[in-house]
């Protein structure tokens, strides 16, 4: 066993302090969403410690078939986005277990470029435990992470020494993304990227119906809890009184919009009060909470946006059914002006 003082330790920033558990505006978001006709709470709530794990335990669902595609796409596709790349800093927003990027980084390794990985995560806990793995699992590589939302970590990058810079953003939490925010999260990542930069995006694809229902409808019932849970959380963090058992987990597929979205219905005409934001609501039987929005998209869509955003496209990645893809973009040095973005990001 190597000594307890040669074990490499990777450098981690903090853009939060840590002891603050993801303070988000104080619930002012909450008071905005659970005020508006259709009542919302923000998809970050979803996170809490509980919400996590139940959302890694959805990835391995039978019914949720995205993480199971993209991984297999990645298999295929990792080597070649090595050659294509070569030595690169490689950032990965919503790093999480950094499960899927061994793929990545396996693919370095073999190829014998240099790669020099900055994880990027809201959770201290699973940055910092994946960050010393991968240290210990693969020396070649530096590792550099930083703790905080993507906003925050986009304005605090480490230099870049090697060749070039790979942003990448899978799981396809893009599609979580309204447009507004959508139009904000590229206008950021751009004040990054130099032209000839990469970016690699990993994303749902339209499909039949039934399949995209299912997948958030599983049958065991752990995106339901994982939808309720939310309640809990607010409960916690606001001192609320939501009762759960008062609310059914709805999903469903709006065609308009393209996207999944995962509403609460009120089972009954209910009054609650979350004391800490000194707030009550009332909800009338049948009304729903929505409590994320999961868009799909079409490549072609895809490309002409990315391509207004100053990212041309360089491979596009599927598996057989195109019910995944993963796009590797390149940097120009044009964007469209007229781009809205008005979004406002917490903390920013
Ligand atoms: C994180 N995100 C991409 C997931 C999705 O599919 O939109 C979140 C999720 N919600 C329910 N199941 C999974």
């Amino acid at each position: 066993m190597a000594p307890i003082s040669s074990i490499r330790q990777p450098i981690i920033d903090y853009l939060v302090d840590p002891s603050k558990v993801a303070p988000i505006d104080q619930g002012q978001d909450v008071i905005q969403g659970l005020t508006l006709q259709q009542k919302t709470i923000p998809p970050h709530y979803l996170y809490d410690r509980l919400g996590s794990q139940l959302f890694e335990e959805i990835c391995g669902l039978p019914e949720y078939y995205p993480t199971r595609t993209e991984t297999s796409i990645l298999q295929t596709s990792a080597p070649k986005l090595a050659q294509i790349t070569g030595n690169c800093q490689l950032i990965e927003l919503g790093s999480g277990s950094s499960t899927k990027t061994r793929l990545i980084i396996e693919a370095y390794q073999k190829a014998g470029y240099s790669l020099a990985y900055v994880p990027v995560d809201v959770s201290t806990n699973i940055l910092t435990e994946s960050a010393q793995s991968l240290l210990l699992n693969y020396p070649f590589l530096e590792v550099h992470g930083l703790v905080g939302n993507y906003y925050l970590a986009l304005k605090n990058l480490p230099d870049n020494n090697l060749d070039s810079r790979l942003v990448c953003f899978l799981g396809s939490t893009l599609g979580n993304f309204d447009p507004k925010e959508c139009d904000y999260f590229f206008n950021q990542v751009m004040t990054v990227l130099k032209p000839g930069d990469y970016f690699l995006l990993g994303v749902d694809l339209q499909k039949p119906m039934p399949i995209l229902e299912a997948a958030y409808n599983d049958a065991q019932g752990i995106t339901a809890a994982f939808n309720l849970n939310i309640l809990q959380h607010l409960n916690w963090r606001f001192a609320g009184n939501f009762n759960l058992t008062n609310f059914k987990h709805q999903a469903f597929f709006n065609p308009e919009q393209s996207q999944i979205e995962m509403h609460l219905v009120s089972l009954g005409q209910q009054e609650v009060r979350l004391e800490k934001l000194d707030l009550t609501i009332t909800l009338a039987a049948g009304e729903t909470i929505q409590t994320e929005i999961s868009r799909k998209f079409s490549l072609q869509y895809l490309q002409d946006y990315l391509q207004k955003q100053g990212l041309k496209s360089h491979t596009v990645w599927t598996d057989n059914d195109q019910w995944f893809a993963l796009l590797l973009t390149q940097a120009t040095n044009q964007s469209d002006p007229m781009l809205n973005n008005t979004f406002k990001a917490p903390q920013d």
